[in-house]
């Protein structure tokens, strides 16, 4: 049996150990892995990782070393080609060509919708590992490279706290989260954070001056907020602008912390995880599976149509919401 495998979209802390996880799961069970490079658009180049003794199947000491490497050594891509019929069919006759019988994705949302665009092309089997720092993928209560991304943005609140404290300011703090408000909540309440603006709830400036303000008034003389990219209010430098407008009576700066929470090494749970989604993927292919994502749901492995992955949309834990309200008050 020969296996593909590919990371697409965004890189996520974790997509190396999954690979690795992939890849030793695969030599024991005698099941050959290709890595495709550059995701998609690299499946439509022929691009393949170096595998051993100068073949592409790629062996046990490929991937030594790699469950503390942020990034993917496979690199990634976001493919216009692969989304049109053209170059979707071409994919396939690719995988025909190398003779796969099955293909794994490792990716987001976009990764997902290619996948489950290939199946209906393809005849092989199609599995996909949801790896993304956003958390917005159903099918799964974490996505790789999220506990990841979540400790980066704490770490840089914790020193922006320091000058917020020094200087008597209010920062705004903005992390991705493109429609999705998971790691500004989560960076909210670890990073002890005063406000999270988040695409899943809506508050009035007029409502959050009037907070600021009774804020003021108990004597704190600096403040946090964390915001999601995906705020309906626009990014930080615009939430600040708005509440500014709107009266609030702290000084203030903006951050945008970006692309920074998609590198570094991953954290042991994106670790763990990776591993056990890489392992847990290729079991599923032995046993027939396909056109399913592979999750862990009250950590439980799951496998879950990805049809239903890429359609329905993963909704915020209110409890944290409220919990945020609660610690931050
Ligand atoms: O990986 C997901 C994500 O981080 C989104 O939150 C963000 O909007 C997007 O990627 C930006 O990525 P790029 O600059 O690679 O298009």
């Amino acid at each position: 049996m020969r296996i593909g495998v590919l990371c697409s979209g965004g890189d996520a802390p974790g997509m190396n150990p999954c690979l690795r996880s992939i890849i030793r799961t695969a030599c024991i069970l005698d099941v050959e892995v290709y890595g495709i490079r550059r995701g998609y658009e690299g499946l439509l180049n022929e691009e393949f990782y170096p595998g051993e003794n100068g073949t592409h199947v790629m062996g046990l000491r490929s991937v030594s070393g790699l469950s503390k490497v942020g990034g993917t050594i496979l690199r990634s891509s976001r493919s216009q080609r692969f989304t049109e019929p053209s170059g979707l069919n071409h994919a396939a006759k690719v995988l025909h060509k190398y003779g796969f019988d099955a293909l794994i994705a490792v990716g987001g949302n976009g990764t997902q919708k290619g996948a489950l665009a290939l199946s209906t092309v393809w005849d092989g089997q199609v599995i996909g590992i949801p790896a993304t720092i956003d958390n917005d993928l159903y099918g799964t209560d974490f996505t790789i490279g999220f506990a990841t991304a979540v400790d980066t943005a704490v770490e840089a609140v914790d020193k922006l706290r320091d000058t917020a404290g020094s200087h008597e300011l209010m920062f705004f703090v903005e992390v991705m989260g493109r429609h999705c408000g998971d790691i500004a909540l989560s960076t909210a309440i670890a990073s002890g954070a005063e406000i999270a603006f988040i695409p899943e709830a809506e508050e009035s400036s007029e409502r959050i001056v009037g907070k600021l303000k009774k804020i003021k008034e108990a004597g704190k003389t600096s403040v946090i907020a964390i915001v999601a990219e995906g705020d309906e209010h626009g990014g930080a430098f615009a939430v600040q602008q708005l509440l500014k407008e709107a009266g609030n009576p702290f000084e203030s700066r903006a951050v945008v912390l970006g692309h920074v929470l998609r590198g570094g090494s991953p954290v042991a749970a994106d670790r763990i995880l990776a591993s056990e989604l890489g392992n847990f993927a290729v079991s599923a292919i032995i046993q027939g599976e396909s056109g399913k994502m592979v999750g862990t749901i009250k950590h439980e492995l799951t496998l879950t149509p990805i049809e239903e992955c890429v359609s329905r949309h993963r909704t915020v834990d209110t409890e944290q919401l409220r919990l945020l309200q609660i610690v931050a008050s």
